[in-house]
């Protein structure tokens, strides 16, 4: 059984309302219950926060125990040198995820700080980039 979490960054917990062109009309709660049911081997807790220094601390308090991260830190993967320096510090792999494919969007989503610390990048293929990265750690 692997231990892993997901852990979302700011205005994810509006998916399904939010810009739905973009992000989709399933919410969050109702994604995570699938995916619970169609990867039993993964023991996996959820997190989200719209605050940056939560995002660290949770990072810290699961990156020595945990068997992978699933980070999605939305807007704050183009902002945060903490966030990136969180992840070098912690023992745990993270997997970097996007909805979108950031690339096809604006130029401020071209960076990312999460990127060169992760240990893979799955963005573009909506909520299924998620699942493409449980698989990775399964
Ligand atoms: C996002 C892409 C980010 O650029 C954006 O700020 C988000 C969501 C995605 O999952 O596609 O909030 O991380």
């Amino acid at each position: 059984m692997k231990k892993l979490i997901i852990i979302n960054g700011p205005n994810l917990n509006l998916l399904g309302t939010r810009e739905p062109e973009i992000y989709g009309s399933l919410s969050f709660t109702e994604f995570l219950e699938k995916i619970k049911e169609k990867y039993p081997n993964a023991d996996l807790d959820y997190y989200q926060s719209n605050v940056e220094g939560e995002l660290v601390n949770k990072l810290h308090e699961v990156g020595f125990t945990y068997d992978g991260i699933i980070l999605n830190a939305a807007a704050y993967t183009h902002t945060s040198v903490a966030i990136g320096d969180a992840i070098n510090a912690i023992k745990t792999p993270v997997v970097e995820v996007h909805i979108s494919n950031t690339f096809s969007r604006e130029e401020f989503r071209h960076t990312s700080y999460v990127s060169p610390n992760a240990r893979g990048v799955i963005l573009g293929f909506g909520l299924q980039s998620y699942e493409l990265a449980i698989q990775s750690f399964l």
